[in-house]
């Protein structure tokens, strides 16, 4: 009874002796290959990444150059736009950010905002708009049910952080911000925060494009103020303009959106899009014209076909009809409305 009692316990600590040898040989074995499997991943990853989207300099290739090209050259009648935007993304890309970068854009539909959102995308990211770190998220489309808040609520939190986690610098384009229901700013705003670390993800080096027509006609009266006045649209500033923006009447009109993330200091500029002026127009036309195949080269473009097209569209105020009502949103179906009469 007792040897046999002795003898289990010996077995039983040879066992434990096996299995700790065990381990530490399992251990050992375990380390070497994981040290082959990381280095074979970094290799496999540089190769891989050669041809698929990855996190990196070589598929966020943030050309600012380019960018400023880009919209200084295709960009009408919004000389207020590029600069601040050229800069403050790239002031945002250096280094560590304090906070996440967020722009927001404000005018009356047709005068360019989404286009500026994919002329960024398509500079910052090789891909562009098809890149996996570039969210686009249009409110009307997404969240069309002012009772499903709690279920969106969920959704853009779970978006925002897988989003984030897989890369740093992802952009969020946030269309029609103006008609997102009231409560989903909640959860937004602490990812414009100046949080570090937020469950152990930092959301600094993102950027948050808001789009929206708040503001579209204040901007759109202070513009028709200085024609009025006999000014030049150039003389308009950034300053009078972002003032208006910010303006705490409009904040009780244009709703939620606009005022908490003021009050809070949450967006780093304000960009403000004027209402396009026939010239404008006309340099969309004859793009359009262009992108359409109509035209091989801008000169081959006769004058009277660009003003038949202009002649489709309609301008403010009745009588002088400065600027144009729906900027360069509808040139393109106009020019083949146009174009396939004859
Ligand atoms: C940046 O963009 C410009 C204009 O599109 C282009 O000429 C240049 O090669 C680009 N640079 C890089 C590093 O991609």
């Amino acid at each position: 009874m007792k040897s046999i009692k002795t003898l289990s316990v010996t077995f039983c600590i040879y066992l434990l002796c096996a299995d700790v040898r065990g381990e530490i040989v399992s251990a050992s074995v375990a380390a070497g290959l994981s040290a082959i499997v990381a280095g074979g991943m970094a290799g496999f990853n540089f190769v891989i990444c050669r041809f698929k989207e990855c996190c990196g300099d070589r598929w966020i290739h943030e050309n600012f150059t380019g960018l400023a090209e880009e919209l200084n050259s295709k960009l009408y009648g919004q000389y207020l736009v590029v600069k601040p935007v050229v800069n403050h993304l790239k002031g945002h890309s250096k280094g560590n950010p304090s906070k996440a970068l967020a722009l927001s854009f404000h005018g009356w539909t047709g005068t360019g905002k989404n286009y500026v959102a994919r002329i960024i995308a398509e500079n910052m990211y090789k891909k562009g708009m098809s890149s996996k770190f570039v969210k686009l998220i249009s409110a009307t489309k997404e969240f069309p049910h002012a009772e499903m808040v709690p279920l969106y609520k969920d959704r853009l939190r779970e978006m925002i952080e897988s989003s984030v986690k897989q890369c740093e610098k992802t952009m969020f384009i946030f269309d029609e911000m103006d008609k997102m229901p009231p409560g989903l700013i909640d959860t937004i705003k602490p990812y414009l925060d100046y949080y570090e670390n937020l469950g152990g993800v930092d959301y600094r080096k993102a950027i948050f494009l808001f789009l929206s027509n708040t503001a579209g006609g204040d901007i759109a009266e202070e513009a028709m103020n200085y024609w009025n006045e006999g000014k030049k649209r150039e003389d308009i500033k950034l300053k009078d303009m972002e003032l208006i923006i910010q303006k705490p009447a409009l904040n009780v009109i244009s709703g939620l959106w606009h005022s908490e993330l003021i009050t809070k200091h949450m967006i780093t500029a304000y960009i403000p899009f004027l209402p396009l002026e026939r010239k404008h127009v006309k340099e969309c036309i004859r793009d359009g014209l262009i992108s359409g195949g109509y035209y091989k080269k801008r000169s081959d473009i006769p004058e009277v076909k660009v003003s038949e097209i202009l002649e489709e569209l309609t301008f403010y105020p009745e009588g002088a009809g400065i600027f144009s009502t729906t900027g360069c949103k509808r040139v393109v179906e106009k020019i083949d409305y146009v174009m396939e009469e004859v």
